[in-house]
């Protein structure tokens, strides 16, 4: 009888958990802001779009930039994007964590193996930005950036 009690309980433990987990969740966008897709860093080369990573044009002034890290570099290495441009920047790792920082602007994410970190931003302002590595990633770290072109 206790049995039946306790296990009435644990269930409606378990019911109101979930509960507050999944409200929580979809009414508050409680979602990691990134780390959207997975990925093997093995076959980084080989998985669509990072395969041939660049900008690709995806509408009226929308773009897509698909980059890669790896120690210690980024590819691509010089990015030119048309001044206006609403650039969804997709990024992952192909070896160990490394950062993506867009000096200057917010654009700041961590680049993950295994994860594919993405974020958007709207480039308004033209000139030279310096794309620069900040987690630390090994030797190579200090040397490790890029630049962007804003037209
Ligand atoms: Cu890559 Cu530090």
């Amino acid at each position: 009888k206790y049995e039946k009690i306790w296990l009435t309980f644990g269930i409606g433990c378990l019911f109101v958990f979930l509960t507050v987990v999944g409200v929580s969740a979809f009414a508050e966008g409680n979602q990691p802001p990134s780390c959207l897709t997975t990925i093997d860093p093995e076959k980084v080369d080989q998985t669509p779009p990072f395969n041939k990573p660049g900008l690709v044009k995806t509408g009226n002034n929308e773009y897509q930039l698909n980059m890669v890290a790896s120690a210690f570099t980024f590819t691509p290495n010089q990015i030119e994007i048309p001044k206006g441009a609403k650039v969804t920047i997709n990024i992952t790792s192909k070896d160990v964590i490394h950062g993506f920082e867009v000096a200057g602007t917010n654009v700041n994410m961590m680049v993950e193996p295994g994860y594919v970190n993405s974020f958007t931003k709207t480039f308004n302002q033209p000139g030279e930005y310096t794309i620069v590595c900040n987690e630390y990633c090994g030797a190579g770290h200090h040397m490790m950036y890029g630049r962007i072109k804003v037209v």
